[in-house]
This record gives structure tokens, C-alpha cells and sequence, in this order.
């Protein structure tokens, strides 16, 4: 479970991100969270990872107390986090396979074990036959799975996806999300950023909509405010 408890964030230039904000979200939840460019998204998945501090307040995940956690603890902290940046962040001189497979060494796993999951993931997301290519030679919605294979691949409790459909075309931001529902399905919980009104009123979860680094909506069954 995800729990932020009155969490503030005001970054070292004086910018207020994060007002305030209250939120709690269960395993296995899937969950949009919506709102204008600077609403404070962004702020919130660099707070959970701990890329960021929060400057009050407190953030809990599953048994670990992120807002103030040592540093050692923090890499086991992201293993149970996923996470699709908004620009991919693939690493351009690796193959798909070898991105994917870079995850897996970092966390001490053996060869054996990474070459067959890696085969297991590219075929999860669709790309088995293009293990061999490098990021500048997929296009966007390629780019965009291959980081979600990346994401998956360390068996993390927790996806979050920031903005996936923002650089692809309408029928592949629907297998986008086609792709994380199935990943919801398989327990996770889902965390889709995103401003993609269409796609948030036609899946019916539940909507957090941000506004000026405050919470101003929450509820199930998609349909927001304007933002
Ligand atoms: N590193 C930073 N330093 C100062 N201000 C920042 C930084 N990152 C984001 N901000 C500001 O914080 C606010 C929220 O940004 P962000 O979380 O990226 O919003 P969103 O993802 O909703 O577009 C914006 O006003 C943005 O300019
Ligand atoms: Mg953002």
C-alpha cells in the first residue's frame, strides 16, 4: 500500500510542487492520475522513488518509510518500484534485450536467469523479434514497451507509467493500455500519469486529479474535471 500523510514538496528555487496532499492507494489498485503540465505528477513518482525529498509530511510504502529513508535502503525500495519515465530513458548504445537485461544485472542476477527472462519479457510486451535492435531504430510505441518490459522485469509491486501514451498514436496508446491493464491483472498496482482525457473516461478506474500541487479530485469510474 501507497500512503502519502500531508506531503509537501517546495523545491530549492522556492516552486510549492506539493501542497498538502493526502492519498492512499491499496495493492493491486489501478489508478489514473490526471492534471495540467506542472500540476506536481512528476514531483509525486520522484518522491515515491526517492529521487526527491518531500519537505513535510510523510510517505509510506508497503514496509518502507521513503520520506526518511537511508541511503542504502534505497535501491531495494526502486526493485519494488517500476517505473516508465515520460522520455523512456532507454540506454541508446544497448540493444532492446541488452536495456532490459541491464535492469536484471544490476540487481546480482545470474546470465542464466536474465537471458531467459528477458526472452519471456519481449514476448510479453510484443517485441520478441526485435530484441536485436537498438532504441533509435523502434519507433515510439516500440521505445515505449521496451521500457515497460525493462520496468517489469525485477518483479516490482508497483508500475508507474508517466504519460506512456504521449508520444504514440491512438491505437497503440490503446495497446499501451491494453498492456497495463494485463500487468494490473497479474496483481500489480498500476499507476498511469497521464492527460489523455479520452482514455481515462473509457477505462472507468479510478481518477486522481491534480491541480497546482493539490489533490482536488478523486473518484472511480473515470470521468474528470476540466484540468
Ligand atoms: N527540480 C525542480 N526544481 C524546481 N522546480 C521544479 C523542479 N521540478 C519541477 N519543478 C516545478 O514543480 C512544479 C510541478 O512540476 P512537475 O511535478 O514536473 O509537474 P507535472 O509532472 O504535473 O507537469 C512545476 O511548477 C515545476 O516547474
Ligand atoms: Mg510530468
Amino acid at each position: 500500500m501507497i500512503i502519502f500523510n500531508n506531503v509537501t514538496k517546495v523545491y530549492p528555487n522556492g516552486t510549492r510542487a506539493l501542497k498538502n496532499v493526502d492519498l492512499e492507494i491499496q495493492d493491486g489498485e489501478f489508478v489514473f492520475i490526471v492534471g495540467a503540465s506542472g500540476a506536481g505528477k512528476t514531483t509525486l513518482t520522484k518522491l515515491l522513488l526517492c529521487e526527491e525529498k518531500p519537505s513535510g509530511g510523510r510517505i509510506t510504502i508497503d514496509k518502507f518509510n521513503v520520506s526518511r529513508m537511508s541511503r542504502f535502503k534505497v535501491p531495494k525500495l526502486r526493485r519494488t518500484i517500476g517505473i516508465v519515465f515520460q522520455d523512456f530513458r532507454l540506454l541508446p548504445n544497448m540493444t532492446a534485450a541488452e536495456n532490459i537485461a541491464f535492469a536484471m544485472h544490476v540487481v546480482g542476477e545470474s546470465k542464466k536467469t536474465i537471458k531467459a527472462r528477458v526472452a519471456n519479457f519481449l514476448k510479453l510486451v510484443g517485441l520478441e523479434e526485435k530484441g536485436a535492435c537498438k532504441p533509435a531504430e523502434l519507433s515510439g510505441g516500440e521505445q515505449q514497451r521496451v521500457a515497460l518490459a525493462r520496468a517489469l522485469v525485477n518483479n516490482p509491486s508497483v508500475i508507474i507509467a508517466d504519460e506512456p501514451t504521449a508520444n504514440v498514436d491512438p491505437y497503440m496508446a490503446i495497446e499501451i493500455m491494453e498492456l497495463l491493464l494485463r500487468v494490473n491483472k497479474l496483481g500489480k498496482t498500476v499507476i498511469v500519469i497521464t492527460h489523455n482525457v479520452n482514455l481515462v473516461n473509457y477505462y472507468k478506474k479510478r481518477v486522481i486529479t491534480m491541480k497546482d500541487g493539490e489533490v482536488v479530485s478523486d473518484r472511480k469510474g473515470g470521468m474528470f474535471d476540466e484540468v
